[in-house]
């Protein structure tokens, strides 16, 4: 079977109606609230949020930190997220619209990096980990939200998507990135009914330092 690839025009189609989601505000909250309780923010902090798409996360974090970089692959994403910032007049977030997977990395280095659910679309997962390493400015911070590894059904077994991940796998990798101090904490759990049964998906936050 042609396994099903979740790409920019996927979400392009999906950004105007994101922040409608009750549970991907809920979901942004609790990671940004797992962040703070990490991670000791301050308005001289430089922020990329990588996989940014409308914004959810970076709208709760930006008066926190000095600046942030809204990064992500899809331009309708990026499009609903420079409607919010005109909206209420930000001027300290910018947009990027770039595949760090793909793209070689950006001209300018952070003191944190946080990504939520947007791993689990990557498909290698320890050279975005080294990408990350090599943006972040000695002692800065990584924050990743994901899935826990899951059964498949939380996108359905038709998409080509990583099925959540196991922590210490995702540890080892991170450690061999040139991370330390990595820790886990569960922010949020996802309901879903598949084929008339209750799932319930934990997301994780993972935190780690670059020295
Ligand atoms: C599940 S959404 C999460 C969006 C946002 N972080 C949130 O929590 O509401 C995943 C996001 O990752 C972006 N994305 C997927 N693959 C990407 C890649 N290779 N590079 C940059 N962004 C990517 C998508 O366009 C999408 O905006």
């Amino acid at each position: 079977m042609n396994k099903v690839v979740l790409d920019a025009a996927h979400f392009d189609a999906q950004a105007r109606r994101w922040d409608a989601n009750p549970v991907f505000r809920e979901r942004a909250e609790r990671i940004a609230a797992a962040i703070r309780a990490r991670i000791p923010l301050n308005r001289a902090m430089t922020a990329l949020d990588y996989g940014s798409g409308t914004g959810l996360l970076a709208f709760l974090l930006k008066d926190e930190l000095g600046h942030i970089t809204l990064m992500d692959s899809s331009a309708g994403m990026l499009a609903v997220a420079a409607d919010k910032m005109a909206a209420q007049g930000v001027t300290n977030m910018t947009l990027r619209q770039v595949d760090l997977s793909a793209d070689p990395p950006a001209d300018e280095t952070y003191d944190l990096i946080c990504t939520a659910m947007t791993l689990h679309h990557i498909r290698d997962t320890a050279h975005i980990l080294q990408v990350f390493h090599r943006l972040l400015n000695p002692g800065g911070w990584l924050a990743v939200a994901d899935l826990d590894r899951e059964d498949g059904s939380f996108h359905g077994h038709e998409v080509d998507v990583h099925h959540g991940f196991e922590r210490e796998d995702l540890a080892a990798l991170a450690r061999a990135a040139g991370f330390a101090d990595i820790a886990f904490d569960t922010v949020f759990e996802i309901e879903k009914d598949r084929d008339g049964v209750r799932h319930r998906y934990p997301v994780f936050l993972m935190t780690a330092r670059r020295y």
